[in-house]
Formats: structure tokens, C-alpha cells, sequence
């Protein structure tokens, strides 16, 4: 475990935002995580698992002990049928992407250039162009925070959904994320149902042709964190009952909707957005981004109250043009504990 001096949360998140914490520590084993939540020293502070910030959104300053987790390694066993990955929760998710489909193990293409650790994949079941962490996942490994107790939850306990899973429920704040088993078939089919990859023909397509058109798609798209801090889509797509769609459609006839395996249907926030003529709003330093109205974008030196009351614009723009109630799909966290756009907008 190692104890940073410098207590700036700019480096370790991404929508550049200059926020401090009380401490920064490094965790890079199980036990470092657990020796932090049993040090006599941080025992009244707040604690903040973080792994690149990358779906976060600091509301103040973090009054507490924020927690990098770096625990590394990437573990291959090959079955008859299978590639069995096991990844420590540190490591970086496209470095792993690249790695994978390189070294002859397809499967993770389409979640290429998703920032983040390994760890926080199975958070919010990260999705992209047709495939979702479960897809892919076997197992996550997790330890008890204050037993120091390991557990390892197959893919049916981790309950994941839409941009949800038990790690934002049940397990929130008390199990830390360790590690997480993949298994990636050696008979692979390409995902090439999403619009713009739906150009390749599939008895040919190759892994590495998808990751690159999923990048040239995301670049083209999403704004880089290095270049304009952000968390990437703001908001989550609603899902909403279908009558709800048809009503819409009545209005909007042009208004994307996508039917689910539950009888809902999820709608297009981001066209939602869009057409509220949103891209390119500006609140102080905060901004809807250009190309995607999904993402609210560190334009110039934004201040907190800026992001927020940029949000809070949105979600009353939708609500009022639609009567669609936008939920963020962006972590808030307040100085000590997680909170939400309503609870904190000034
Ligand atoms: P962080 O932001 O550091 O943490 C997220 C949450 O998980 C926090 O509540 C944190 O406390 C908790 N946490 C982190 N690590 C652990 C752990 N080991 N144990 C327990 N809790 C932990 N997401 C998608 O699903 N699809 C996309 O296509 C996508 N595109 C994006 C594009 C851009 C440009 C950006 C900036 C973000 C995008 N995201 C996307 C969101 C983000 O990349 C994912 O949510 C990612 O998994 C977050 O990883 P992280 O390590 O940065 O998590
Ligand atoms: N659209 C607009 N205007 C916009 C943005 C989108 O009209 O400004 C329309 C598009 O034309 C399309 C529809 O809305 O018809 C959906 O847009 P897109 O395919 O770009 O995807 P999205 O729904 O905006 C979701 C995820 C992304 C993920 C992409 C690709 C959520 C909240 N977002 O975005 O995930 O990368 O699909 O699968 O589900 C993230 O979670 O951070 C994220 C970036």
C-alpha cells in the first residue's frame, strides 16, 4: 500500500475537474484494501474505491480516504472449448481488449476504448455496440471489506441489467472488487447487429476489423478525456413501458426505440437531447458535447455548480418536451458518501 502526497483528485479522474481528497492511497493486493478499512487511522474517514474516475463525477472535495485500486495480473487457462481469463481488477479494460483479440482470443471486440480498470466492468454491466460485460463474464471476485472474507459470485449472482448489478446495490460500499473470471469461446461469432457494423459480412469479418471500426465509431463520436474531461454518457437510456413508446411515436415518428426481452422498450436519451437542440448548450465551462448529446463535456475550466446545473437543464428540458424523466448514469459523489443530481444542485 502506498500513501500519495499529493492529494489532488485531478489525475485520477476524468472529467477534470479540480477536486482534492483527504488521502490518496494505492491498493495493489486484496489485503491492501482490507488493511485500509481495518487501519485505526482511517477508521471514522469516508472511503472511495476508485479505478480511472471514468464514470464519476466529484460534487466537492472527498473528505475522506480515496483508494486507487491497481491490483495486477492476467491469468489465461485453455480448455477444449474455451479461453478462461482471470484479471485483476487494476488492470486496464482496453489494454486488455487489445491484448485479447491480438493474442488469438476474440470476444471482447466491441468493448474496445471503454475507459476504466477491469474491476469496474462488472459495476454497471459496461455495454457497448451489441455486447455487455455478462456476455463475457464468468465470475468476479470480490473480498469483504471488513471481515477481509473472499467471495466469488458466478455470473447469475452478480444480477446484472442494464447498466446495473448487485455491486451498486447489495454489495455497494461493502465488498471491493478483486478480480474477474471471463470466458471467451474458441468458436467465436462476430456481434455485428449494431447499425454501422452491420456493413461487415460475417463468415468473413475478423475480431480486429470490428475493434477497429468500434474505435473509428467511438472516436468519431465520444470526446477523449485527455482532450475534454468527461464520464461518458451522462444519462442512462430510459426504459420505458411500451405504450409509453407508442404515444411518442404519435409526436415522433422518426424517434429510435428499441424493443427488450422484458416487453419494455429503451429510448435514445441522447436523441432525446438532441432534439431538445441541446448540443453545444453551455453553462459556465459545462457543455453538451457537439457531436453526442449524451455527454456533458469539461469544456472550458468548468466549475461543479456548472456540470450540475447543466444536468439539471437537460433533465428539465427531456421531462418537459417528453415527459421522460432522465436518470445519470454518471456516478455523484459528495464529500462523504454517494449522492444524486437532486440532492446536491444548487
Ligand atoms: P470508476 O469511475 O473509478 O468507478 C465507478 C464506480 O465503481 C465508483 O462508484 C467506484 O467507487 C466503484 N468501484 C471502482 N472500482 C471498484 C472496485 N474494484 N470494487 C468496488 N467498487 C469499485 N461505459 C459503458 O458501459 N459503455 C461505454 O461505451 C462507455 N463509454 C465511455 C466513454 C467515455 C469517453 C467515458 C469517459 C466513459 C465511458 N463509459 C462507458 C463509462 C466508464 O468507462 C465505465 O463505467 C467504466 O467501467 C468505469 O471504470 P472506472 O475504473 O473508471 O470506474
Ligand atoms: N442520437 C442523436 N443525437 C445525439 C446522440 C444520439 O440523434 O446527439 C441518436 C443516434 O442517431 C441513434 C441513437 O440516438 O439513433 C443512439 O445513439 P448511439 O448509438 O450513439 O448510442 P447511445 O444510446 O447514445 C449507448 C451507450 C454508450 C455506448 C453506445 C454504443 C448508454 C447510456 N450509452 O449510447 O455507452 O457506447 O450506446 O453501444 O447506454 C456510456 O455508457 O458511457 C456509453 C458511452
Amino acid at each position: 500500500m502506498k500513501v500519495l502526497q499529493d492529494r489532488s483528485l485531478a489525475p485520477f479522474h476524468t472529467f477534470g475537474l479540480d477536486v482534492k481528497a483527504r488521502e490518496i492511497v494505492i491498493a495493489e493486493t486484496a489485503q491492501d484494501l482490507v488493511s485500509i478499512w481495518q487501519d485505526e487511522s482511517y477508521r471514522d474517514m469516508p472511503k472511495l474505491i476508485l479505478g480511472q474516475g471514468s464514470n464519476m463525477l466529484f460534487c466537492e472535495d472527498f473528505a475522506g480516504v480515496v483508494v486507487l485500486n491497481r491490483i495486477a495480473g492476467i491469468e489465461v487457462e485453455e480448455t477444449a472449448e474455451d479461453f478462461l481469463l482471470h484479471v485483476g481488477a487494476g488492470e486496464d479494460w482496453h489494454q486488455l481488449v487489445t491484448k485479447t483479440v491480438e493474442e488469438g482470443m476474440p470476444g471482447l471486440e466491441n468493448l474496445a476504448l471503454i475507459p476504466g480498470c477491469v474491476g469496474s466492468s462488472p459495476i454497471q454491466n459496461i455495454g457497448a455496440y451489441g455486447v455487455e460485460l455478462k456476455d463475457v463474464c464468468a465470475y468476479v471476485d470480490t473480498v469483504e471489506l471488513t471481515t477481509g472474507k473472499a467471495h466469488r459470485l458466478s455470473t447469475q449472482e452478480c444480477q446484472f441489467g442494464y447498466r446495473d448489478s448487485i455491486f451498486k446495490h447489495e454489495l455497494k460500499n461493502s465488498h471491493a472488487i478483486t478480480a474477474v473470471g471471463m470466458r471467451l469461446p474458441k468458436v467465436w461469432k462476430p456481434v455485428i447487429s449494431y447499425g454501422p457494423l452491420a456493413q461487415f459480412d460475417p463468415t468473413t469479418v475478423t475480431a480486429a476489423e470490428i475493434l477497429q471500426a468500434v474505435c473509428d465509431i467511438r472516436q468519431a463520436k465520444l470526446p477523449d478525456p485527455k482532450v475534454l474531461g468527461n464520464a461518458g454518457s451522462f444519462f442512462k437510456n430510459p426504459v420505458v413501458e411500451s405504450h409509453v413508446v407508442e404515444h411518442l411515436l404519435a409526436h415522433y415518428p422518426a424517434m429510435p426505440h428499441y424493443p427488450q426481452s422484458n416487453g419494455m422498450e429503451k429510448l435514445a436519451a441522447g436523441w432525446l437531447i438532441d432534439q431538445c437542440q441541446l448540443k453545444g448548450h453551455q453553462i459556465g465551462g459545462a457543455r453538451v458535447h457537439d457531436q453526442q448529446a449524451l455527454v456533458l463535456v469539461n469544456y472550458h475550466h468548468a466549475q461543479i455548480d456548472d456540470v450540475l446545473h447543466l444536468a439539471q437543464f437537460v433533465v428539465d428540458s427531456v421531462k418537459e418536451k417528453f415527459g421522460i424523466e432522465l436518470e445519470h448514469e454518471v456516478r455523484f459523489m459528495a464529500g462523504a458518501k454517494e449522492t444524486k443530481l437532486a440532492e446536491v444542485v444548487r
